[in-house]
């Protein structure tokens, strides 16, 4: 599959079969994100990976921060409906910025630029990881719910440094359609 085939071919998966992950399929997957550009070459990305024995917890966790969450009363967007799906994947990736503060944190200028050019380098490894897995007929899901668990899933996961992102990886069990996008003459602008 060419870069552009696969890119056009690419779907967020929110059904998964059980069928397990190849070892090498994964390692192809984090190399493909490592193999990512990042400001100043600084690499900053940990990738903490949780495999079917650890999925269940991992999930309980999730749950009990977003049950925090609802009983402040506040909104938790689509985080169940990603809880469930991380239920199904066989493997997830969290992605962490080793350097990186607690969104909630107090910035410096200095750090919150650092954070800026860091997001920007873990998105590029991130959507390796999402090509690498299409090339390797693997589905994935990028998750930002996450972050309605972000404490406890710090804690659980042992991790210092800033959660990024999650990224459930399977075979899929469905084939959406591919979702709407604006046109070209909506987002593009040339003077
Ligand atoms: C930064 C980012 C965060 C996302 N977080 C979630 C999420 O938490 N849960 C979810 O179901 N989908 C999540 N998605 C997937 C988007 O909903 C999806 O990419 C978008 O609807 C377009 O669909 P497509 O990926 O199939 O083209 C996320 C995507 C990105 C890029």
């Amino acid at each position: 599959m060419n870069t552009l085939e696969a890119i056009a071919a690419r779907r967020s998966i929110r059904k998964f079969q059980d069928t397990p992950i190849e070892a090498e399929k994964l390692q192809a997957i984090l190399l493909a994100g490592i193999q990512a550009p990042s400001g100043k070459n600084k690499q900053p990305w940990r990738f903490i990976i949780v495999k079917e024995d650890k999925r269940a917890e991992m999930v309980d966790v999730m749950r009990q921060g977003i049950a925090k969450i609802k009983a402040q009363g506040e909104n938790t967007g689509s985080s169940e409906w990603s809880a469930q799906v991380m239920e199904q994947a066989p493997v997830t990736v969290f992605v962490f910025n080793p350097e990186g503060l607690s969104p909630w944190h107090e910035h410096s200028v200095d750090q919150m630029i650092w954070d800026v050019v860091d997001i920007q380098s873990i998105g590029a490894a991130i959507q390796n990881m999402l090509l690498a897995a299409q090339d390797l007929d693997l589905g994935s899901l990028w998750i930002c719910d996450v972050f309605y668990a972000y404490e406890e899933l710090c804690q659980w996961l042992g991790e210092k440094g800033e959660m990024i992102a999650a990224v459930s990886f399977g075979y899929p069990a469905e084939s959406p359609a591919a979702r709407p996008r604006k046109p070209s003459n909506e987002v593009v602008k040339v003077i």
